[in-house]
């Protein structure tokens, strides 16, 4: 339900007082409404060049760097889409990036990964049972099309999946072949996990302590697998205080100045505790609400509003259940500690 708070983020209209004094990132407009005639830079990162597609009647956005050295595979979470991934460019109007969400993509593509995203045919996953799976059929199309397509079939594959995409991920990444994945806030199949062997990819699980449900769910299935002999780890993601630059250091559209009404604001209302810690839950406060009826930011790009990028940031600091980009350097390490192991280094078979 609380999902639904974050979706309702942008139908958040609110107007702004003209003599209220209010900090910016940007030139601020006397609307909040829409940034249609005047586009903030912040969030038109140049590094993404996304190129969108339709395939069988769902959305597909990737992109390849220069020299690929892999392929990443990502799976959105439960009424989400892929347009977080991405800021908008030319090639994806529609897109968004979410801050987490787009940080992943930025450092798979820094890494030299060739990035895959593509839409659930419904609002969750349909993982299980594989038989009947459509959502299994087209992402195994689309995916192997496209790398056929673009001369990536060499080149090893890994996946990341967070909640029902992570269900979806533990499901897809052996048809597939992937090398190697990364499941957040989410246990995997258990039906699919519980008869796995030493062939199912390496996989590490981040997962929030503070949900004792999936927690007990990730830890049971971690045994599980260790007892089969996949090779599998668990990271925990933890909650930690905000300082006063939180937001702006995460996000480029937020000031210091703005970062540290929105601190100062929290504190007050008790909403962080004396360790600077998110006391209420995201997903039980409505905290985008509570950022524009406070005025403390307000102001869209296309498809998202700040407040809910802010709702995002907060999410990550309570740690309960959350896509997160606090921990992409053990992901990445994780991804190429297992290719290194596969891939035959060129350089000394030519020695
Ligand atoms: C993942 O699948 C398990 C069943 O194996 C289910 O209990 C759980 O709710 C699913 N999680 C998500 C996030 O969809
Ligand atoms: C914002 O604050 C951070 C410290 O938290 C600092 O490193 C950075 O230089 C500041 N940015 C500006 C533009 O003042």
């Amino acid at each position: 339900m609380a999902l639904m708070l974050l979706l309702g983020a942008c139908l958040v209209v609110s107007v702004v007082g003209v003599s209220a004094p209010r900090s910016r990132a940007w030139e601020s407009s006397s609307s909040s409404l829409s940034f249609a005639t005047q586009e903030p830079r912040c969030y038109l990162d140049p590094r993404f060049n996304p190129t969108y597609e339709m395939h069988y009647n769902t959305d597909v956005l990737w992109q390849i760097p220069e020299s690929p050295r892999g392929v990443m595979y990502l799976a959105h979470g439960r009424f989400l889409d892929i347009f977080s991934f991405f800021d908008r460019s030319p090639g994806c109007e529609r897109c968004y990036g979410l801050p987490e969400d787009r940080a992943i993509v930025l450092d798979a593509l820094d890494r030299k990964y060739a990035v895959i995203v593509v839409k659930s045919l419904g609002d969750e996953w349909d993982s299980w049972p594989i038989e009947t799976s459509k959502d299994k059929v087209v992402v195994t199309s689309i995916v192997t099309d496209w790398v056929m397509e673009h001369g990536l079939d060499e080149l090893p594959m890994v996946g990341f999946g967070y909640s029902s995409g992570g269900n979806f991920t533990s499901m897809l990444s052996p048809i597939l072949g992937m090398k190697s994945i990364v499941i957040l806030d989410s246990p995997g199949v258990y039906e699919i996990l519980e008869n796995a062997d030493a062939s199912y990819p390496p996989t590490l699980y981040f997962y929030m302590p503070k949900d004792p449900f999936f927690t007990s769910q990730i830890l049971r299935n971690v045994e599980l697998m260790k007892s089969r002999g996949v090779k599998v780890e668990h990271v925990p993601m933890l909650e930690f205080p905000i300082i006063l630059e939180f937001f702006a250091l995460r996000n480029p559209c937020i000031s210091n100045e703005t970062s540290r009404s929105i601190f100062r604001a929290l504190l007050n209302a008790k909403l962080l505790d004396e360790n600077n810690l998110v006391t209420i839950s995201p997903w039980e406060f409505d905290y985008n609400s509570w950022i524009e009826e406070n005025d403390l930011l307000s102001g869209c790009i296309p498809h998202t509003c700040l407040s809910e990028q802010v709702v995002q940031e907060l999410n990550i600091a309570f740690a309960f259940h959350s896509m997160s980009s606090t921990k992409n350097d053990i992901m990445f390490d994780w991804f190429e500690s297992s290719l290194e192991s596969e891939v035959v280094n060129p350089m000394l078979s030519n020695v």
